[in-house]
């Protein structure tokens, strides 16, 4: 059993599933071993930053809907396997508690998921280690290093998939993707050459920009906040948001609730696919920090 610092607490959360709550100088977190998914990170002084649907199902064989589930090590549907689950399987595992830390400022904690005999017997048969660490301060830091323990070449697809929370869709926007070319899953294959602006957002948007290794900051001016992305190790960033008629078709989304959340993905997909050659590793990571909305509603 690994030692825990006293900040970090094993327990059972949701749907009698282990989770670690994390109770820090810097900062308050939750994650569930289930999929590896930081399922809160709240800034001390702060409100929460991500979003959890609160008809999220928490159970084995099923993706919570919220937090910062990982897709891996395919994103979406797996090409020629029509049965493999969307996402990768990671989402679905349950990850081991690898360790954890308290420098009296941060609190890390580790995860890690090897290939088993389900994996093994998969779409994806390749035998893997991927090691999950998690920073909450006021800063949340969440680096994938995925290591090929195989003796061929694999290749992964990967996806830190963040709901994070906003005050109104309708007025929030993300800003640094100006100008970058992204292909649209609404529309056909046809890769958009980029808008000029922010984007904004007035129905479903479901957009994967490939290429983009920028940051980008997700304005929400009715919280009087703005959260900024920075990633390392990503190529692709990916921005949904249901809207009303597929969030109403989702059996773990609530009507309203795509009014309140919004997806930024950081992430390696389709041509940006990562290419790890027999005991050759790779790290993405993403780190979200809070600032003041330059354009926030006064409180009366
Ligand atoms: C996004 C995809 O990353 O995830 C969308 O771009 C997808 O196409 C969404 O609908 C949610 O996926 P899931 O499998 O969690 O319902």
């Amino acid at each position: 059993m690994t030692d825990l610092p006293p900040s970090v607490r094993l327990t059972t959360g949701r749907g009698g599933l282990p989770v670690l709550l994390v109770d820090g100088p810097a900062a308050r977190g939750e994650v569930y071993l289930h999929g590896a998914t930081v399922t809160g990170w709240t800034p001390a002084g702060q409100d929460p930053v991500l979003w959890v649907s609160p008809t999220a199902q928490f159970s084995a064989g099923t993706a919570i809907r919220g937090g910062v589930p990982i897709c891996f090590p395919w994103f979406g549907a797996l090409a020629g396997h029509p049965q493999a689950p969307a996402h990768g399987f990671a989402r679905l595992s349950d990850w081991s508690l690898a360790g954890a830390q308290d420098d009296g400022e941060n609190v890390t904690v580790r995860l890690r998921l090897t290939d088993d005999e389900a994996t093994r017997s998969s779409a994806w048969p390749h035998r893997f280690e991927a090691e999950y660490t998690v920073v909450f301060g006021s800063r949340l830091t969440l680096s994938l290093q995925v290591t090929n323990l195989g003796d061929h070449e694999v290749v992964i697809e990967e996806a830190l998939h963040t709901y994070y929370r906003v005050d109104d869709i309708r007025a929030a926007e993300v800003t640094g993707l100006e100008g970058a070319a992204f292909h649209d899953r609404l529309a056909g294959p046809e890769a958009s050459p980029g808008e000029p602006g922010p984007v904004r957002f007035g129905s479903e948007t479901d957009r994967i920009y490939l290429g983009s290794t920028a940051a980008a900051t997700i304005r929400d001016p009715g919280a009087g906040r703005a959260v900024v992305i920075t990633k390392d190790g990503s190529a692709a960033t990916v921005v949904w948001n249901p809207w009303i008629d597929k969030a109403r078709a989702m059996s773990d989304f609530g009507d309203d609730d795509w009014q309140r959340m919004l997806c930024v993905e950081v992430a390696n997909i389709g041509r940006t696919a990562v290419r790890l050659p027999p005991a050759g590793s790779h790290t993405m990571s993403a780190t979200f920090e809070l600032h003041p909305d330059p354009d926030a509603k006064e409180t009366p």
